[in-house]
């Protein structure tokens, strides 16, 4: 009963709110934001995936600051890793032109647009978990003694929210960056493959922060 008479309040109050938000953005859900939502997002947020859909404006619109809030904050999508350092494949972090367009698209009121612009679906295939790599696992300041081409990294045993970063310096004093993760889930462990292998000289040294952070350095 009670239960009853808070929603209808709570209709009463968000339906008229809704109806005067004003739009103040040329962003729209059909032409920009469903581009990245399906590149990004829908992985996990669809029909039957491990989170609610967010594949559609009716079910991505109720979300609309949430979703702001979680790709700035960049717990969406899990990965973890600070953008530019360290080249990797399969890079799912937004570019900071997404963040600005959702960003612009939620502050203007989340138009949805005109359904023409809207692109086909995708198809999604369920990813396989990634199998995580061995390899190497160091930690603090790690001095190669022979050559070692590094093709992927991760972290290993880090606390959830946790920090580490990882860089190499080769013998000439050049400065190679490895991993900065941040804010870690360990929800979403993952390898860090690199776009190229890092060709890393005997006497190089890995330097991992902070003290007792463990990487996984591997060559395959
Ligand atoms: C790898 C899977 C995955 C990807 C990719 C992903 N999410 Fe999520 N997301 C989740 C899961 C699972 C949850 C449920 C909360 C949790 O368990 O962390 C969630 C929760 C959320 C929430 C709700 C947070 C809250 O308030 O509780 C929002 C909003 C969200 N995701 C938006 C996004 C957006 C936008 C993208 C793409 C830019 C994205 N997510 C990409 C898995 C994912």
């Amino acid at each position: 009963m009670k239960f009853a008479a808070v929603c209808a309040l709570c209709a009463f109050c968000i339906i008229p709110a809704r109806a005067h938000e004003t739009i103040s953005t040329k962003l729209t859900w059909t032409r920009e934001i469903s581009r990245i939502l399906y590149k990004h997002c829908g992985s996990c947020h669809k029909e039957g995936g491990p989170s609610f859909s967010l594949m559609s404006y009716e079910e991505a619109r109720p979300w609309a600051k949430a979703i702001k809030e979680e790709v700035l904050e960049r717990r969406m999508p899990p990965w973890s890793a600070v953008k530019g350092f360290g080249e990797f494949a399969h890079d799912e972090a937004l570019s900071m032109e997404d963040l600005h367009l959702i960003s612009d698209w939620v502050e203007g009121g989340a138009p949805q647009g005109d359904p023409k612009y809207l692109p086909d679906a995708p198809r999604y295939k369920d990813a396989p978990k990634p199998r995580l790599i061995q390899g190497r696992v160091v930690s603090g300041e790690y001095k190669l003694r022979s050559a070692m081409r590094v093709r992927a990294v991760r972290p290993e045993g880090l606390a959830e929210g946790g920090w580490l970063k990882a860089i190499a310096v080769l013998p000439d004093g050049r400065v190679e960056p490895l991993l900065w993760i941040y804010n870690y889930q360990q929800k979403w462990p993952r390898n860090y493959t690199f776009q190229d292998a890092i060709a890393l000289p005997a006497g190089a040294a890995v330097q991992v922060a902070p003290a007792g952070a463990k990487l996984v350095l591997s060559s395959r």
